[in-house]
């Protein structure tokens, strides 16, 4: 699969979206090398705080299926934004955390304008497990 069927994928998981509060509709496809794609969508609640990103859902659904950090080879985000949607704080530290740093990221909108990008310019000099030792 390459990155711009992946990004499609983002989108069809952006139709699962529940966000009542924001209106606003996010998805994400989460895809391993052996083809695999586990998707996400944010996930909203009347108790604001607990609203759960799209990305994050996908990276927990790929988890939760039993697949490994060093496994996953592209992450596509997509929502309806001017320029292509950027992942939020939370989910870059996430993102740090239990992606491998080669994984190619790619931000869209429905537009169909694309970004490639990658942890390490998500997220410079982030904190680590490193960090608590
Ligand atoms: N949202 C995401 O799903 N991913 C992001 O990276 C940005 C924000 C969601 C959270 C909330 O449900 C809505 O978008 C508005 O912030």
């Amino acid at each position: 699969m390459n990155h711009l069927e992946l990004i499609e994928k983002a989108k069809e998981a952006r139709k699962l979206s529940y966000s009542p509060y924001s209106n606003f509709k996010v998805g994400a496809a989460l895809l391993t090398k052996d083809g695999k794609v586990y998707l996400g969508a944010n996930i909203e609640n009347s108790s604001y705080p607990l609203c759960m990103c799209a990305e994050r859902n996908a990276i927990y659904h790929a988890l939760m299926e039993g697949e490994k950090k060093e496994n996953f080879v592209m992450l596509a985000l997509s929502a309806d934004t001017d320029e292509p949607c950027s992942p939020c704080g939370a989910c870059r530290q996430v993102m740090s955390e239990l992606l491998p740093r080669d994984i190619r990221i790619f931000m869209s909108n429905l537009k169909g304008d694309i970004k490639e990008t990658t942890i390490e310019e998500l997220l410079p000099f982030a904190f680590s497990s490193e960090d608590l030792k």
